[in-house]
């Protein structure tokens, strides 16, 4: 199964801000336990890197994904880390081609009919519609792919359990990222039975949907 099939099943992304290396293992099993075997590690702190390379090494039945990547660099660090998968919350085509160069595939950030557009020109279709609550949620989604019909999108930034379902719903919605279901403190405070909970409900929410539409 490639990584659009994978995120196509799970349908939730949870994105991490994580800084304590030794909470990494555990963090993946919380999710993985929860009934949701992937992250997106994201590089917003300086042990991004050793996350990632911890995860991919003791959890290889994680989908693992690094998040946040800003520059090619990022994105190298990444790849030899282990990451699955590069997601950046904008376009930058710098970041685009070494991912593409380097057969990662990669999830760039759109909010705009023309970053839509340049996307699509890269020759990719799996776009983050970011931040999907700040721009205008599904209302403004709806109207600004209806002219992408050749394009799926994972929208994040204010997804939580109360918004989920309806942006599940959307046809050209194949998953969608947050990080209600793991926040930082949680992570840095070691509540992981709190993480897996939140992962398992947010699966179910998930299951339910596809049981739903399918
Ligand atoms: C991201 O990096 O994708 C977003 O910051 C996640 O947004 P959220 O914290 O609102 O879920």
């Amino acid at each position: 199964m490639d990584v659009v099939q994978a995120l196509a099943r799970l349908r939730v992304v949870p994105v991490i801000v994580i800084d304590q290396p030794d909470r990494a293992v555990p963090l993946a099993r919380a999710l993985a336990d929860g009934g949701l075997p992937v992250a997106e590690i994201t590089f917003r702190t300086g042990n991004a890197a050793e996350a990632l390379r911890l995860i991919a090494a003791e959890c290889p039945d994680v989908l693992l994904g690094a998040g946040t990547v800003l520059d090619p660099d990022q994105a190298a660090w990444a790849r030899a880390a282990g990451a699955s998968f590069v997601v950046a919350p904008g376009f930058n085509p710098r970041v685009v081609d070494y991912c593409t160069v380097h057969g990662i595939p990669v999830i760039p950030g759109v909010c705009t009919p023309t970053e839509i557009e340049a996307a699509r020109e890269r020759g990719l279709h799996l776009l983050k519609f970011f931040p999907a609550e700040a721009m205008g949620g599904q209302a403004y989604l709806k109207a600004v792919s209806a002219p992408y019909r050749d394009v799926q999108f994972i929208p994040t930034g204010g997804i939580t359990t109360a918004n989920l379902e309806g942006y599940l719903s959307m046809k050209n919605v194949l998953a969608c990222g947050g990080s209600w279901m793991a926040p930082p403190e949680w992570i840095r405070d070691g509540q992981f039975d709190r993480i897996r909970d939140e992962a398992a409900k947010a699966a179910a929410i998930a299951r339910a949907h596809v049981a739903i539409s399918g």
